[in-house]
């Protein structure tokens, strides 16, 4: 019998690490935007994975914000965790600090929110089970991901 629901904590990444090297750098010696976009992505996939049990794509992503640069020889350490899923597709939360290794000093450098469809074995979108949240910011997340939603399946058929 397929899993009714699950709790973030079932599929969360609580921290992949990833050590800037100088070749992640752009013209400004502070790090590759793609790069890091790549980190959430790849991320956020693990989670929608776990969650769905399925392979899953990148349908959406909104809101990545760049708050603070990251440099050479800081870590970059990635957590995510599902918010919400409907029927295929589920959010994804994403939080990147970068740590000074040296000092243990860590800022916040990027949130953001992408959206993922589970597949069938034809490729067609295939249910996931619910998000079962626990603590009151699993909650709260819960609540602000069907507002998420509605805007952005608003802003895909405009
Ligand atoms: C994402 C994809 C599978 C959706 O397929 P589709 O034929 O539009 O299927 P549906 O209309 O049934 O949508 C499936 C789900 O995706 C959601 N969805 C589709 N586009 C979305 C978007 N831009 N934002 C949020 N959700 C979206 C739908 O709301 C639906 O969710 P639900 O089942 O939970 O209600 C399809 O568009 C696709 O394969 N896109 C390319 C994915 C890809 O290659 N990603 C890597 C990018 S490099």
């Amino acid at each position: 019998m397929a899993i009714k629901g699950k709790a973030p904590s079932a599929s969360s990444v609580e921290q992949n690490v990833y050590k800037v090297f100088p070749n992640d750098l752009n013209s400004k010696y502070t790090v590759f935007g793609g790069l890091v976009m790549s980190l959430c992505d790849r991320t956020a996939l693990i989670v929608a994975e776990r969650h769905s049990g399925s392979t899953c794509v990148t349908a959406a992503v909104d809101s990545l914000n760049f708050l603070a640069p990251a440099r050479a020889g800081d870590t970059l350490i990635v957590k995510a965790a599902v918010n919400r899923s409907w029927r295929s597709s589920m959010e994804i939360g994403v939080h990147v600090a970068a740590e000074d290794s040296f000092t243990g000093n860590t800022r916040h450098v990027v949130s953001a929110y992408l959206t993922f469809v589970a597949l069938d074995d034809s490729g067609k979108p295939r249910s996931v089970p619910d998000v079962l949240p626990e603590t009151k910011v699993q909650k709260r997340r819960f609540d602000e991901a069907q507002v998420r939603r509605d805007g952005r399946l608003a802003s895909k058929r405009r």
